[in-house]
């Protein structure tokens, strides 16, 4: 131990030191274990033992290095800062605690994930920057299906570094048989997992046996202590040898002599001089400073900046980048596509819906995305694929993906944060899920779009309207059919042409093969708002009668079409009256359990927040409300379009 003379002030040997604190590599890990594992007491016993070692050795110093002004322990804490900004940044609000600890070879911040049922959300969180797993069993119990579990998604997020802590040897009487088949067994069962480094350990966490200091009562083990592993086990992620990927977090413009781009480079390094493009429009220019950011430690021009540094680069040539693009190497590209496969982790409660629309957040893109296929399911005990229509609450999934528009992005086993991504509620903005990308799919890049001579305004204008959806939604039964037939009745009078979409009739064509659970509703609604849309661009006011019980796809059909040609329109009769209108005695079946998931009754109907209209069938008759739809279109100005209209 290199312990300094610390109170007969030695500058050199304090400089010294802090130098080569600065410069100690830095561990991230994370432990995994069921509740009675003794996760706490190990962590506990973690940070007590070294803080031992850390005391003995810093005694002193803090106190002079800040006469010096230096800031070798704030450096530190900034790390550990970061981290749980960049989860706050990306909305994750849950229970990982990260610890900081150091020893004279390593920095270290351990994640510690509670192991209740929300493990894998947590274990995602606390996983998704860490080198290293600590895996703990208890030696009386050996693996179990946690440990499975756990192990499964450390392989997932691509951790390479396992540790397994035969934890509670004590209470087998320090026997070499229960650890070695224990650490025997795990072998073989994580023998597909791809990890690089796999430590089996026997230890007491309670009494400190082989956590720091080797254990007197294991003479039989003659491996490293935990704290001896995790000093030197080799990590060298080699991310500074992959190609430079700097996604943009944002535009960075002082003054008009200068814009830079800002964030943290991915992977890679870069120096002025490097042709570059965007990854997304191919468009290319060469690297012209790399600075560092006002703030984070400096404001100067560097010779390179590499894998992990924040910096702001400029460019020589102006060109087109915004937030969320990745400026990358002309010659070693990201791939770009709208559609990709990925492993993903559901994290919430209402289940993943294929074809629903979320916001997807990759590096600093935000973009809207749905997932298209679930491939299928993987059962995270027995590791088999099944089946799924829909993904619940923890469980993992290899998915199709399509994303509105083409995204850059790298496999996740290359490059882990250009290839994973997390899935945002677009009315709540929680984090729904976690995603790792496996590799592009290249199916659709051959279908482009056609260019067409005849416009949606050369349709609309021959018929003299301006074109547009009105979406009625409502409980079956609240009158939405009855109330679109007479508008189309009235608009129709008016020489306007039309076309009505009713879910019922629909549903016998079109839709013949959906049921009514969540995901054949979630097909339903997507179906008829891309018809509705095709239906506008044709030039036509389309009416659409469907219960669409849900928020989002009703926003999804809203977005499909331009602003202003969505008239969403909640047809608000409560359910006891529909109820007790029941027009098609489905109420009565439904309440009899004779027909399932049935809207209102044991399915959920999600009232619009902000319809651009909502009609009260209790206080007017359909005639009346059909009447306020049309004024509201004439004031609005939709009907008011003579010969020389165009839009
Ligand atoms: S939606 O929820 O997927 O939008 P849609 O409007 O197409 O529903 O179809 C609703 C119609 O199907 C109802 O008006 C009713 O006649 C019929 N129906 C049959 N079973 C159900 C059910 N379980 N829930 C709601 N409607 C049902």
């Amino acid at each position: 131990m290199n312990a300094l003379t610390v109170n007969k002030l030695d500058t050199k040997a304090l400089v010294d030191y802090l130098a080569s604190h600065e410069k100690k590599s830095l561990l991230r890990f994370l432990t995994c274990g069921s509740v009675d594992d003794g996760k706490s007491t190990l962590i506990g016993r973690l940070l007590y033992d070294t803080k031992l070692i850390f005391e003995d050795q810093l005694a002193g110093i803090e106190r002079d290095s800040k006469k010096f002004g230096t800031v070798g322990e704030d450096i530190d804490l900034a790390l550990l800062v970061d981290g749980l900004q960049a989860e706050r940044e990306q909305g994750i609000t849950i229970d990982v605690a990260y610890r900081f600890f150091t020893t004279d070879k390593r920095k270290f911040i351990v994640a510690d994930t509670p192991g209740h049922e929300q493990y894998t959300r947590n274990m995602a969180t606390g996983a998704s920057n860490s080198d290293l797993a600590v895996i703990l069993i208890d030696a009386r119990k050996g693996i179990l299906t946690q440990t499975r579990r756990h192990s499964f998604i450390v392989s997932l997020l691509g951790i390479k570094h396992v540790v397994l802590a035969v934890n509670k040897i004590d209470l087998v009487g320090y026997d070499q048989a229960v650890f070695d088949q224990i650490a025997a067994d795990y072998k073989a069962f994580s023998a597909g997992f791809g990890f690089e480094t796999l430590q089996a350990i026997p230890v007491s966490a309670r009494y400190g046996d082989n956590v720091l200091e080797p254990s007197e009562s294991m003479p039989w083990y003659d491996g490293p202590t935990l704290v001896e592993h995790l000093e030197t086990v080799d990590i060298d992620s080699d991310l500074e040898n992959r190609p430079f990927r700097l996604p943009v977090q944002w535009v960075n413009r002082p003054n008009l002599n200068f814009r830079g781009f800002s964030g943290t480079i991915a992977s890679g390094t870069v120096r002025p001089g490097d042709a570059i493009v965007v990854a997304r429009t191919g468009k290319a220019s060469k690297i012209a400073r790399v600075v560092t950011m006002p703030g984070q430690g400096g404001d100067g021009d560097l010779a390179y900046g590499r894998a992990g540094q924040a910096v702001t680069v400029t460019l020589e040539d102006e060109i087109d980048i915004s937030r969320g693009d990745v400026i990358v190497p002309a010659a070693a590209r990201p791939e770009v596509s709208d559609q990709f496969q990925a492993h993903l982790i559901w994290m919430n409660e209402e289940p993943l819906l294929p074809g629903r629309p979320y916001i997807l957040k990759l590096g600093a893109k935000t973009v809207s995305a749905t997932v298209t296929a679930i491939k299928h399911k993987i059962d995270v005990n027995t590791f088999n694929e099944l089946a799924a229509k829909a993904l619940p609450l923890n469980e993992v999934a290899v998915v199709d993906i399509m994303t509105q528009e083409p995204v850059a992005f790298d496999a996740y086993s290359d490059d882990h944060a250009m290839g994973s991504f997390i899935v945002i509620d677009r009315v709540s903005n929680l984090t729904l899920g976690a995603g790792m990308i496996d590799r592009g799919l290249r199916r659709a890049t051959n279908v482009h779009w056609q260019a067409l001579d005849v416009s949606k305004a050369s349709r609309a204008g021959i018929k003299h309207q301006k074109p547009a959806v009105l979406w009625f939604t409502g409980l079956s039964g609240a009158g939405k059919s009855t109330i679109a037939n007479l508008v189309e009745k009235r608009l129709l009078s008016m020489n306007h042409h039309t076309y009505l979409l009713d879910g019922d009739n629909v549903r016998h064509g079109l839709n013949k093969d959906l049921g009514f659970s969540a995901e054949d509703r979630v097909e339903n609604i997507r179906r008829v708002a891309e018809v509705s849309r095709l239906m506008v661009d044709a030039g036509l006011v389309t009416l659409v009668s469907f219960i669409s019980p849900f928020r989002a796809e009703r926003q999804l059909a809203r977005d499909l079409v331009a602003p202003g040609e969505f008239i969403e329109i909640h047809v608000a009769t409560p359910l006891e009256v529909a109820e007790a209108r029941d027009v098609k005695g489905l109420y009565k079946k439904a309440r009899a359990g004779e027909l399932k998931n049935f809207t209102g009754i044991d399915s959920p109907y999600e009232a619009p927040d902000n319809a651009e209209l909502v009609l009260d069938t209790t206080r007017f008759s359909s005639e009346e409300l059909a009447g306020q739809i049309v004024a509201y279109m004439a004031e609005k100005g939709y009907l008011s379009f003579g010969p020389d209209y165009e839009i």
